[in-house]
């Protein structure tokens, strides 16, 4: 078996042409995300979202991407976990989707801010019975100081939520990241990849190519 030093891949991507890019970067997303769609990525709307806290630094995890508008993306969570507490001290963020099968990466970095009520309701109400009795269940990113703690809760709300109609529980709902920049990535050969950057500036995007 080979050792980690010597496991390479050499990319073969496509160059990207900055002269016919979408002048938006969210567009250019969305061709992106189409793309790894098509190329059936196991969970392409997996992506990495860093925070960061004056009491304990960065933080990164795997979120999923459950929206694209024009004005940003959004995933949801709770509110009250490790993420939530970070993101109510400081919005800055960033976003890392690595799509290795075709050689792709994005990076967005924004500013978070929470959806409405509104809007979290309504995915709330669409997602499986048993995942809202989840969201429930979990005091997301506390300590569990006993085993069946979590079981018993799980129980506990599916009780409690017998016959009815489970409702959005407050500490629960979606983030939409604002993006600053938009990072594209292409693996190429010989390590000359290609990375184009959009730059928020006033109301455009300013296109920058950025040396590998
Ligand atoms: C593929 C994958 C998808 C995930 N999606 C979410 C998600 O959409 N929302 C979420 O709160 N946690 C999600 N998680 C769990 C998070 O990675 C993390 O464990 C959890 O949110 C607690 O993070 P925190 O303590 O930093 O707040 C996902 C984990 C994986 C591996």
């Amino acid at each position: 078996m080979k050792g980690i030093q010597n496991l390479r891949v050499d990319y073969s991507g496509k160059k990207i042409n900055i002269h016919t890019i979408n002048n938006n970067p969210i567009n250019e997303f969305k061709i992106w995300f189409k793309s790894a769609q098509e190329n059936n990525i196991l969970e392409p709307n997996a992506m990495t979202l860093s925070t960061f806290s004056d009491t304990s630094g960065i933080n990164s995890r795997t979120v999923l991407l459950k929206g694209v508008e024009e004005k940003g993306f959004i995933f949801y969570t709770n509110y009250n976990s490790r993420k939530g507490v970070d993101i109510n001290n400081n919005n800055n963020v960033s976003l890392v989707f690595l799509w290795k099968e075709i050689e792709k990466q994005i990076i967005v970095k924004g500013k978070a801010s929470k959806i409405s009520k509104k809007e979290s309701k309504k995915y709330f109400e669409s997602r499986p019975r048993k995942s809202k009795i989840a969201a429930w269940a979990s005091k997301q990113s506390s300590e569990i100081k006993d085993e069946k703690e979590l079981n018993s809760r799980f129980l506990e709300y599916e009780k409690k939520f017998l016959d009815d109609k489970i409702p959005l529980p407050d500490f629960w709902g979606g983030y939409i990241i604002v993006p600053d920049s938009i990072e594209f990535w292409i693996g190429r050969k010989s390590r000359m990849h290609d990375r184009i950057i959009y730059l928020k500036n006033n109301d455009d995007w300013v296109i920058k190519k950025l040396y590998p």
